[in-house]
């Protein structure tokens, strides 16, 4: 329906006009500015509609296990930065983390999301090896496994991929170098990042990024050029979500209404998805830290994936990157199981069980192979 010199047009319900999805630069500015509620219904149903077209109807679920909460760095916004010694350190042993794997296979998820601070070196790299081995072998290799563990080496990316591995989600945080550098320590490289992600692409991974919305000194032009950022650098998902201030980490504030942060992590899903078509994009837990429907919100502003947390609760008050983190003291079973599902399908999806659900974006970009082991 897009091709060559055709444009695709969707109505905005409720707002009594046609919205061009091949969205320019200026509108995009426009939408983030944009406070009445009525025409903010209308772009995320137009969002929406674009999601169902360029993705399908169904939303994803990966059982995110967040496996440890020590971290090699100290970015100025997070909760569980290394300088922070407000709270115990943990580290999942391996049983525990193939027990969460199995309870994810046994729900029908199609996949599960490798979390945790970041840590480097061979022994670590290769306890992660096994992991993602052992969560092939649990599943006979019908679990899609997404990794979020942070700058890496070539060798480390390289080996997990081998191992089974087949999405990587590392953020950017900002696209902006200048603001990259006012929320990292010295030794943090906007640069290595990048390199980083583009070694991830080049690899073979289904590739990830994302930005934290609402950054103190961050602009509404900022968030417009991240969304150019994941155009230029085809990502093949996209996963972001307001900033929370975190009262142990030093970011200071520039006096803005978090809640607004709301808003805007609402607005940049369905510009993501109106610019970008067929990415996956994430309904961000931090949405629903926010709002207690903040998930079901984002699903219907263009979001297709939910990361529902299978941490052990004992764990999961020591995994707190921003305040006010939800499900802490929930049954895992309980709060991403059949109450998640029945939401979700309040809110007019279908759950795509027991498929990796990958982002046709990058299917299409390979020919319909979707990295090593697909089932
Ligand atoms: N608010 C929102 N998101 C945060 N993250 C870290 N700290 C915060 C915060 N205070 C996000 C970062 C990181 C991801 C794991 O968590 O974007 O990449
Ligand atoms: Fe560590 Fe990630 Fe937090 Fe930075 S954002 S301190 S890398 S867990």
């Amino acid at each position: 329906m897009t091709g060559s010199g055709r444009r695709l047009f969707t109505a905005i319900p409720d707002s009594g006009r046609w919205y061009m999805t091949n969205l320019h630069t200026s509108e995009m500015l426009d939408w983030l500015n944009e406070r009445d509620p009525l025409k903010l219904t209308g772009l995320f149903r137009a969002a929406r509609a674009c999601a169902v077209e360029h993705v399908g109807s169904k939303v994803y679920f990966r059982g995110l296990i967040e496996s440890g909460n020590v971290c090699e760095k100290n970015c100025h916004y997070c909760g569980i930065r290394r300088g922070n010694r407000n709270f115990p350190r943990y580290s999942m042993t391996e049983s525990e983390i193939l027990a969460c794997a199995r309870e994810a296979f046994e729900m029908n998820y199609g996949s599960v999301v490798l979390q945790a601070g970041e840590r480097c070196g061979p022994g670590y790299s290769a306890f992660i090896e096994k992991i993602i081995r052992g969560i092939k072998t649990l599943s006979g290799g019908k679990i899609g496994i997404t990794l979020s563990l942070g700058e890496q080496s070539l060798e480390t990316y390289e080996a997990w991929f081998r191992a089974g591995a087949h999405r990587y989600l590392l953020r950017i945080e900002t696209s902006n170098p200048t603001l990259y550098k006012n929320l990292h320590p010295s030794d943090h490289s906007f640069e290595k990042r990048l390199e980083c992600l583009r070694a991830l692409k080049s690899t073979g991974y289904q590739t990830g990024t994302g930005v934290m919305i609402g950054l103190p000194g961050q602009t509404c032009e900022d968030l417009v050029n991240d969304i150019l950022f994941f155009e230029r650098e085809d990502m093949d998902m996209i996963g972001m979500g307001p900033y929370i201030p975190h009262e142990d980490a030093p970011l200071p504030s520039d006096g803005r209404d978090i809640g607004e942060n709301f808003r805007l992590g609402l607005v940049m899903i369905a510009l993501a998805r109106l610019r970008l078509k067929n990415v996956n994009i994430t309904a961000a837990t931090a949405l629903q830290a926010l709002d207690p429907e903040g998930r079901e919100k984002g699903v219907m502003a263009g979001a297709n994936i939910i990361m529902p947390n299978l941490t052990p609760v004992k764990y999961r008050e020591a995994y707190q990157l921003y305040e006010g983190k939800p499900c802490l003291d929930e049954d895992a079973g309980e709060s991403s199981g059949g109450r998640l599902d029945r939401r979700i399908r309040f809110a007019g999806a279908q759950i795509g069980y027991g498929d990796w659900g990958d982002s046709p974006r990058f299917r299409s970009r390979n020919n319909g192979t979707a990295g090593p082991g697909k089932a």
